[in-house]
């Protein structure tokens, strides 16, 4: 099949990736020119494990790029709307770019003859496939859904740094759809992809991938807070980790305790759905609790250390770990800026270290920072260092250069990534939230 992907963010370049590699002729659509261009010189716009390889391989055979919206949907048999929905600064979500994407869209079908399906695949709130963007499309083509066009709501569940494996192999496939037509188009979209399908309506689906991202995070949420209550009983909330995720109901996935949850889905997925369930007259007292346990635990990495070290103010404090997660230059709400902005508001010196993230924390920071290209650079004469993203470079340092390179080895480490009784013995004070503290 024919497919446009309009918007060429994370979604929507990895979307283009998997279905260009699974045959369909796929143009990616941007209104930022310098993207289509990195695009046709087979370079990803950002950065993504294995990325570059897929467009080396198919850009120009498979997967095109353009910044002409119409003529990549004149030409296509589906659309993909895969525009950024952001936080408005109340929390609820923006409709800018979807609203903007699908008038053009719709503008373009209105010379069309033959039938087009329109696939949403950004994160939007219950309900606005059909009561936002069918009225918007359906306008701006002059034409009806359902019977001139299709429309559909099929949500994605990549994860940065494994995007294209989720992609490749996805543990399910929810096909949201307003009308048979579009089901149809949906099941042929996705025939070569070996997954349970679930087909549902377009509401339904949008909600599914709320309510997904949204149990995650409260996951997450659940095991920091036992990590809070474990500090006070003295026990290690990675032993609990390990016994409660044995029970099959629970499984041992998403409970790392630590520095919490950042990145551009979780915050923005949670907030924004709090915000919709609250207009709506429910007030979401998990969803908001959710929130609130994740904003303080990379203030309570800062505490750990001041009750370490005593006064930070002219302390150095070495930070590991930049981005939100490893293997992702992706700093969107990682808990690193939170530790950083509350250590330089304490004047301690702050050295950072990270392989892929340095220039975005860049543009926040400046100079206030001392950027290091080691993690051993960071370390040299600091007094104490904060593990806050669990790289493998920041895994591969000997436990032996932590006593040898700093001034004094305090850790506190937001991500578990030694063992600690072998941290111990090698002389450090290694230290996190939920552990044991003797
Ligand atoms: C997430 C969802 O997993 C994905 O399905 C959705 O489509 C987008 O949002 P992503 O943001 O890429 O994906 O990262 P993920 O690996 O889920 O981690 C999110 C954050 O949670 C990271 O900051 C990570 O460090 C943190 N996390 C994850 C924990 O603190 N503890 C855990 O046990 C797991």
């Amino acid at each position: 099949m024919k497919l446009a992907v309009i918007g060429t963010g994370y979604v929507g370049i990895i979307t283009a990736a998997g279905f260009a590699e699974k045959g369909h002729k796929v143009t990616c659509v941007d209104i930022l020119p310098e993207k289509i261009e990195s695009i046709k010189k087979k370079k990803s716009p950002l950065y993504e494990a294995g990325l570059d390889k897929v467009l080396k391989k198919l850009v120009g055979k498979k997967l095109f790029a353009t910044t002409n919206l119409a003529e990549a949907v004149k030409d296509a048999d589906v659309s993909f709307i895969c525009v950024g929905t952001p936080s408005a600064p109340d929390g609820s979500i923006d409709l800018k770019y979807i609203k903007s994407a699908s008038a053009a869209i719709g503008q373009a079908l209105s010379s069309k003859k033959k039938f087009h399906t329109v696939i949403v695949k950004s994160t939007v709130i219950p309900g606005t496939t059909d009561s936002i963007i069918l009225p918007i499309l359906e306008k701006a083509s002059g034409k009806k859904a359902g019977r001139d066009f299709g429309l559909g709501m099929n949500p994605e569940f990549l994860k940065e740094g494994t995007a294209l494996a989720d992609v490749r192999k996805p543990d399910r496939i929810i096909l949201g759809a307003g009308d048979q037509k579009t089901l149809k188009v949906l099941k042929a979209l996705y025939s070569k992809f070996k997954a349970p399908k679930l087909a549902v309506d377009t509401r339904t689906a949008e909600t599914i991938k709320y309510a997904n991202n949204a149990f995650l995070a409260t996951k997450i949420s659940f095991i920091n807070e036992m990590a809070n209550i474990c500090e006070k009983f003295n026990v290690d909330i990675y032993e609990i980790a390990k016994g409660i995720g044995l029970d099959e109901r629970i499984s041992p996935r998403f409970l790392a305790a630590g520095a919490g949850f950042g990145g551009s889905c979780f915050p923005k997925d949670v907030k924004a759905l709090a915000a919709a369930s609250r207009a709506a007259s429910y007030e979401p007292t998990l969803l908001n609790a959710v929130l609130e346990v994740n904003a303080s635990q990379p203030l309570r990495m800062v505490e750990l250390a001041r009750s370490l070290l005593g006064e930070l103010r002219g302390k150095t404090i070495a930070v590991l770990g930049l981005a939100f997660k490893p293997e992702t230059d992706d700093i969107r709400e990682a808990p690193s800026l939170i530790i950083i902005e509350s250590l330089l508001r304490a004047s301690a010196n702050v050295r950072a270290y990270d392989p892929k993230a340095t220039a975005n924390v860049k543009t926040v920071f400046g100079n206030m920072v001392q950027y290091c290209k080691k993690p051993e650079d960071t370390l040299k004469g600091s007094d104490c260092a904060l593990i806050v993203t669990e790289w493998k470079q920041v895994k591969a340092l000997k436990l032996n250069s932590f006593k040898k390179l700093m001034a004094s080895p305090i850790i506190v480490d937001g991500r578990r990534a030694f063992d600690p009784i072998k941290a111990k013995k090698a002389g450090l004070i290694y230290r996190g939230i939920g552990w044991r503290n003797k």
